[in-house]
């Protein structure tokens, strides 16, 4: 089943209300409604709106960076899955590497699982984060992180809600550091993610699920990444926040699209 590319900007804690506008507004009259790859930013939540309106009309799809597991309620601080949606969020990232092992309290595994069903009982699209730390991958023990963190996530989700959604592999050690997975490493790893998603919920709906990379993707390194198989996106951070640099990361998405598919871009 061809897989239509989804590049993700993830903007974490940075810009101001006009400086997320400013990058709203011109990636939305950069980004063509017709070209062959996905688009979504995650700005902080009390910028969703403002980008929302920058958005408006545009192909670009608004997600948040995280989101509660109640739908309402007595829960300071937390924002809900029914509430993104109604101001207009199509996606919503969870259990990202910093809220797993920065941002304190850690998340575990029990709550993103929480998070992902009530996100998408609520009407959202799921990105779900997975990765192993750099002692992780030197004890040789990745493929049973991802295989834990995947199992353990989309516990208790229907096959049926699958095509919902998207998974962002992204090595704890390569998010922010400029260290780059060889593409080798990203396609072994994407490759190993589409066979436990395999025994998850079959091989239909596994082929179905995006599995974008994530960790210092740039424009000098997307195409090669995003020519690898089983590689269906980018979940994109320091680099989603200056336009010229996210754009380039789309176009090196739309080569791609158009050298496998021979769709004019
Ligand atoms: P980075 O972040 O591109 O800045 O490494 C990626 C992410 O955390 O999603």
């Amino acid at each position: 089943m061809a897989r239509k590319l989804f590049i993700t900007g993830n903007w974490k804690m940075n810009l101001s209300a006009e400086q997320c506008t400013a990058l709203a507004s011109k990636l939305a009259g950069s980004v063509e409604p017709d070209w062959p790859v996905a688009v979504a930013v995650c700005p902080p939540c009390v910028y969703l709106s403002v980008v929302g309106a920058a958005l408006d009309g545009s192909a670009i799809r608004l997600g948040a960076q995280n989101v509660y597991c109640e739908s309402n309620g007595a829960f300071t601080g937390q924002i809900s899955p029914p509430m993104l949606a109604d101001i207009g969020c199509d996606y919503v990232i969870i259990g990202h590497s910093e809220t797993r092992h920065t941002i304190e309290p850690h998340e575990d595994d029990a709550l993103i699982n929480r998070k992902v069903l009530a996100a998408l009982a609520g009407g959202l699209k799921v990105i779900l984060c997975i990765g192993e730390t750099l002692d992780q991958r030197k004890q040789g023990q990745t493929e049973s992180i991802l295989e834990a963190q995947l199992t353990a996530g989309l516990a208790n989700m229907h096959s049926s809600l699958a095509e919902k959604i998207t998974i962002a592999y992204e090595p704890v050690w390569a998010i922010g550091t400029g260290q780059t997975a060889t593409t080798d490493q990203a396609q072994q790893a994407h490759a190993f993610v589409r066979t436990c998603l395999a025994g998850q919920f079959g091989l239909a709906a596994a082929n179905g699920i995006r599995i974008q990379y994530g960790g210092s993707v740039k424009p000098t390194n997307a195409a090669d990444l995003l020519a690898q198989p089983d590689v269906d996106g980018a979940l994109v951070g320091g680099a989603s926040l200056k336009a010229d640099d996210f754009l380039e990361i789309i176009k090196a998405g739309l080569q791609n699209a158009s050298q496998t598919s021979g769709t004019a871009v």
